[in-house]
């Protein structure tokens, strides 16, 4: 089912998110809805917050593939790389952001099943942006030169 996007402003989106601690049928259930949801809106990653759910819970969906990363923690950020950003919580808007070039997570699945990736270039742009959502932290935050979609 395709869930509400919630907009910049929704105090959910400032809360930092709680760990996931059942891999039970209600995860199941959000990880399909957010997955509709983002192939819906066509967007590079959703964090589980942006449809008011405040869990440790991202989808990231780039060029090597579709995502679910559960409880996700950085091991090491390595490099620097500055380019365009947007987010499906902050519509219209884009921003420049440096992020590091190259990160490395542990994470689960949604069995709880533990695994770890590295990622570099535009994905790993879109883990650093998805996991700052679980901290409430958003792209506007760290962005230079924010502005509108026709600017
Ligand atoms: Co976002």
């Amino acid at each position: 089912m395709i869930r509400e996007i919630v907009q910049l402003g929704d105090p959910v989106l400032r809360k930092k998110c709680e760990q996931v601690t059942s891999f039970d049928n209600e995860l199941n259930v959000l990880l399909d809805d957010m997955k509709e949801t983002l192939l819906a809106a066509e967007g590079a990653g959703l964090a589980a917050p942006q449809v008011g759910v405040s869990k440790r819970v991202v989808a990231v969906n780039v060029e090597e593939g579709y995502f679910e990363f559960v409880n996700p923690l950085f091991v090491w950020q390595k490099g620097e790389q500055t380019g365009e950003e947007g987010c499906l919580s902050v519509r219209g808007k884009w921003g420049t952001v440096t992020r590091p070039d190259k990160v490395k997570i542990v994470y689960q699945d949604r069995k709880g099943d533990k695994y770890s990736l590295v990622a570099r270039g535009f994905f790993a742009r879109a883990v650093c942006h998805e996991l700052d959502h679980l901290d409430g932290v958003l792209y506007v935050d760290r962005a230079k030169n924010l502005r509108e979609e026709n600017e």
